[in-house]
């Protein structure tokens, strides 16, 4: 891929990317961090940009990295990018700002999940434009769930079957994402942190839509995750 790869859908998506990677331990922020030689972030843009729907990318990178994040994706694809704020809801805040009127349809993805599938993608576009205006990718949880309280006593077992382990892209009518984000933000200016958009769109009582996720979404977050998506990227089945 090249930097004349034009993007001809009718969806814009957002990736922050804005995040330390404090749990992958020292080093440059997660997105820069390398898999198969390319940083997650190249990987995560070159797959987003495999959905023929997307037609705009916009990235929000560490504030003192923009500079070498709009060098590094030039010749990958046309992107925007943004600089990120203090947690991912702000670093989506400012992307989403900059998202002309004209996409009606945002996705919110995140670097971290740097293997997402095309098909993925289209998945939750789909379920957006048959006029669910929140749709999630969740997958069955495969652990048992147990409740701890303190001195590490089991408090009870959660039934698993109602669980769902939730990931990226998610999708939004553009305006149900933009007023949920303006919602999360109270007079005094403070934000009430959530770790994904559906759950802002929750709180303002919008009904949210699942459907199936992909195991190859998974989010990088701990070192060992860099190895399973290295054989995952070695195993060549990411366009399936
Ligand atoms: N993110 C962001 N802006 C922030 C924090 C996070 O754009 N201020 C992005 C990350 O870059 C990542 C995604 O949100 O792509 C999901 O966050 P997470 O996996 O928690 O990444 P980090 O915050 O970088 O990791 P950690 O929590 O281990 O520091
Ligand atoms: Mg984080």
């Amino acid at each position: 891929m090249t930097a004349h790869t034009t993007l001809r859908g009718d969806v814009a998506i957002l990736i922050p990317a804005a995040g330390t990677g404090e749990r992958l331990g020292p080093g440059p922020p997660k997105a820069l961090r390398e898999l198969a030689g390319e940083p997650l972030l190249v990987h995560a843009v070159r797959q987003v940009c495999l959905a023929p729907c997307v037609g705009m990318i916009v990235v929000a990178a560490p504030p003192a990295q923009v500079p070498a994040v709009t060098a590094l994706l030039a010749a990958v694809a046309p992107v925007t990018v943004v600089a990120g704020g203090v947690s991912r809801q702000a670093s989506v805040s400012v992307a989403l700002a900059s998202v002309p009127e004209r996409f009606d349809i945002v996705l919110v993805h995140d670097a971290a999940r740097a293997l997402a599938p095309p098909a993925l993608v289209d998945r939750v576009v789909a379920a957006v434009r048959a006029g669910h205006g929140a749709v999630i990718p969740v997958l069955p949880v495969v652990d048992t769930i147990k409740q701890v309280g303190a001195a590490d006593l089991v408090m009870g077992t959660v039934d698993r079957s109602v669980l769902r382990a939730v990931q990226t892209p998610q999708g939004f009518r553009r305006e149900l994402l933009a007023e949920a984000h303006r919602a999360a933000i109270d007079d005094l200016g403070r934000r009430a942190d959530h770790t994904d958009d559906a759950g802002l769109v929750e709180k303002i009582g919008h009904p949210v839509h699942c459907v199936p996720g992909d195991v190859r979404a998974l989010k990088v977050t701990h070192p060992i995750d860099l190895v399973v998506a290295e054989a995952l990227l070695r195993a060549g089945t990411l366009s399936a």
